[in-house]
């Protein structure tokens, strides 16, 4: 879906401004950098008093989660306390969707508990634009992680992140090493770094674990992890997506390891000063060594702390496009 998709959905007001997040694709290049200037606004360092404000006083945030989620959800959740908007988080599996109340039941009942702002992570591809097409004109949706195809926020606080460690796109070379295929915050990377101008994205891993070929235009393919990250600025490790796999297509672990594993020597091959990330979960010692991730050169809890940050701009961008729309 790109911001208007031909069925006529858009996820943003007539101004152009935000009124859901369902994807990054065809977002303008302003709005992007205005919304990781107003994260940057919000980021503090560790140790600091975290920011905060009253930009959702009065405005309820629902987080309805149907797929696992420790980051997003929590910072979902932290962003919208720190800028004073209550909370409510629906367990899917023990609410009464396990009754046989459907999504757009369970929807309507929160909205008539005056939620505003709805963040659904969900396996089902297509969801989140559905319901964002069935919510009051008032009410909007965020996605917190939608199938293998969209994770706006995470796009987002990773821009962020190599924005702070790199200084800006147009020179940069970023690897996204391991299972692309099934990796949603792939897709939104590279969607971000496009609309960012990234200098080169290069893709890396096994042929089973590479998108189709017409995704991710423009990218470099890479079947060698030692070729891939060859001077590279950024690497991006990616987790195997088992959940989306059928049990037979799984890689075996130790053997993924000794190909696409970042160890330390492999890291070598990469610019001295570049950045490690990963969006988390870990799986260490199959994409990625302790050493690495706990090394130097990671800023694996900088884009966690980001995280937060990027939602909080995120959710102040959608209270103040509202109010602006009256
Ligand atoms: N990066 C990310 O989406 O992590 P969680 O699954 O823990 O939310």
């Amino acid at each position: 879906m790109k911001a208007q998709d031909p069925q006529g959905f858009s996820q943003l007001d007539a101004a152009g401004r935000l009124r859901h997040l369902i994807t990054l694709a065809g977002l303008d290049g302003d709005l992007v950098r205005e919304l990781l200037a107003r994260a940057q606004h919000y980021v503090t360092r560790p140790g600091q008093v975290p920011a905060h404000g009253k930009d959702l006083a009065g405005f309820t945030v629902a987080n309805l989660f149907t797929e696992p989620s420790t980051r997003t959800r929590a910072s979902f959740e932290l962003a919208a306390k720190r800028l004073s908007a209550d909370v409510v988080n629906v367990d899917v599996m023990l609410s009464s969707r396990v009754k046989g109340e459907s999504m757009l039941d369970t929807i309507y009942t929160l909205q008539a508990m005056d939620v505003d702002v709805f963040v659904i992570r969900d396996a089902q591809p297509g969801v989140t634009q559905y319901v964002a097409e069935h919510v009051a004109d008032h009410v909007s949706v965020v996605s917190g992680g939608e199938a293998h195809l969209s994770h706006p926020t995470q796009g987002l606080l990773d821009a962020l992140t190599m924005l702070q460690f790199k200084g800006g796109f147009r020179d940069l070379v970023v690897s996204i090493v391991g299972d692309i295929r099934h990796s949603r915050v792939a897709r939104s990377a590279a969607q971000v770094l496009g609309i960012l101008g990234v200098g080169e994205l290069r893709l890396i891993g096994p042929d089973e674990l590479m998108p189709d070929a017409h995704e991710f235009p423009g990218a470099q393919r890479f079947s060698s992890l030692d070729a891939g990250i060859d001077h590279a600025d950024v690497v991006m490790i990616l987790r195997i997506q088992n959940e989306r796999m059928e049990q037979a297509r799984i890689p075996d672990a130790a053997g993924y390891f000794e190909r696409f594993g970042l160890t330390p020597e492999r890291l070598r091959r990469a610019r001295p000063e570049a950045i490690v990330m990963h969006p988390g979960p870990m799986n260490r010692g199959v994409e990625i060594a302790s050493e690495v991730a706990d090394g130097p050169q990671s800023v694996i809890r900088r884009q966690v702390a980001n995280g937060v940050a990027v939602r909080m701009a995120v959710l102040s961008h959608l209270a103040a496009a509202r109010r602006s729309r009256g």
